[in-house]
C-alpha cells in the first residue's frame, strides 16, 4: 500500500518534529513492561491471586482499566469528580468495572482512603508534578505500599521541557526552564515542578521509607520516528522496542526523556 493510501494518523510533535506513531510501536513501552514483571511477581507471591493496585491520581483510567483488564483489583485515588466520573464509564466499556474502584480523595489524606501497608503496586504516575508537597505524597504513597511491594513514578522530565521549547524558538522559556529551581516556564506554567534524575532520585529516597531500584525514560525514541521510516526492511518488529529498552537505560539519552519513570520499593 503507498503511503499516500495509509488512513490519517493523529499528529503529534517531539521536540517540535511531527511525528506519528504507527500501531506496531504500540507495544514500545518500558513502563508497561517493567509493571507487567512486577505483577507477575506479585501474583505469585499471592499464591495466583489478583494483585492489589493503588493508583494515586489515577484520573480516568490510563494505566488503572489496562491494568484491571490485565486482571488486577485496582483501586484509583483521585481528587477529581469529574476525572473519577470517565475513569468508570472507561472502566464499564472495557468490561472491567469490577476490577476498578474509584475513590475521591487527596494524596494529602492518602490514610483516610485506603488502609496502610495492602498495596501490591503504587502507582503515582503524573501526580507529583500538581501535588503542594512531592516529600509528603511519596511518604503517604509508601505507606500504602505492603512491604516488599514497588511504587511507580511518572514523572516530567526537565530537559525535554528545555529541549522543545528551543526547538519552537522559545528561548526565555527555556532558560527559565533550565534555571528555575521547580523547572518551571513562569508563573502560568500548569505544572508545578519538572525534575531531573538526580531530583526524582533523591525525592523519593529522602528518609529511607522508599529503595530505588531503576530510574528510565519513558518513551525516549520511539515517538521520535517519522511514519514509515522503519519499514520496509528497517529491522525486525521488535527492533524499535530493544531499541527503547537500552535508550530508557542510557544517560544523556533516558535524561532526555519527557517523562522519567522510577521504580522504588518499600522494604520487607
Ligand atoms: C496528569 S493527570 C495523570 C493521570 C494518570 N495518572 C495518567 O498517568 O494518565 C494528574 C491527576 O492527578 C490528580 N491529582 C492532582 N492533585 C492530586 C492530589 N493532591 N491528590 C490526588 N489526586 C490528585 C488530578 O485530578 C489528575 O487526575
Amino acid at each position: 500500500m503507498s503511503r499516500c493510501a495509509r488512513a490519517p494518523r493523529t499528529p503529534r510533535t517531539f521536540y517540535g518534529v511531527a511525528v506519528s506513531r504507527a500501531p506496531s510501536f504500540a507495544p514500545v513501552d518500558v513502563v508497561a513492561r517493567t509493571l507487567r514483571v512486577e505483577l507477575t511477581a506479585a501474583r505469585a507471591r499471592r499464591g495466583g491471586a489478583a494483585p492489589r493496585v493503588l493508583d494515586v491520581g489515577g484520573g480516568s483510567g490510563t494505566w488503572a482499566v489496562p491494568l484491571a483488564a490485565d486482571g488486577c483489583e485496582v483501586t484509583v485515588v483521585d481528587s477529581s469528580a469529574n476525572a473519577l466520573a470517565v475513569l468508570r464509564s472507561r472502566a464499564r466499556d472495557a468490561g472491567v468495572a469490577g476490577g476498578v474502584r474509584a475513590v475521591q480523595g487527596d494524596v494529602d489524606a492518602l490514610a483516610d482512603a485506603v488502609a496502610d501497608a495492602q498495596a501490591d503496586l503504587v502507582l503515582g504516575h503524573g501526580l507529583l508534578e500538581y501535588v503542594d508537597d512531592p516529600a509528603e505524597a511519596c511518604r503517604a504513597l509508601a505507606a500504602a505500599a505492603a512491604p516488599g511491594a514497588a511504587v511507580s513514578l511518572l514523572v516530567a522530565g526537565r530537559f525535554a521541557a528545555v529541549l522543545s521549547r528551543v526547538v519552537a524558538g522559545r528561548l526565555t522559556e527555556a532558560r527559565r526552564l533550565l534555571v528555575d529551581p521547580a523547572g518551571r516556564w513562569g508563573p502560568d506554567d500548569p505544572l508545578r515542578r519538572r525534575m531531573d534524575v538526580e531530583e526524582i532520585r533523591t525525592l523519593v529516597e529522602v528518609d529511607g521509607r522508599l529503595a530505588v531500584e531503576r530510574v528510565q525514560g519513558h518513551r525516549v525514541l520511539a515517538d521520535l520516528v517519522p511514519d514509515g521510516v522503519v519499514e520496509p526492511g528497517g529491522g525486525p518488529p521488535d527492533a524499535l522496542a530493544e531499541l527503547e529498552d537500552i535508550a530508557a537505560g542510557t544517560p544523556p539519552l533516558r535524561d532526555m526523556a519527557s517523562s522519567l519513570h522510577v521504580l522504588a520499593r518499600r522494604p520487607v
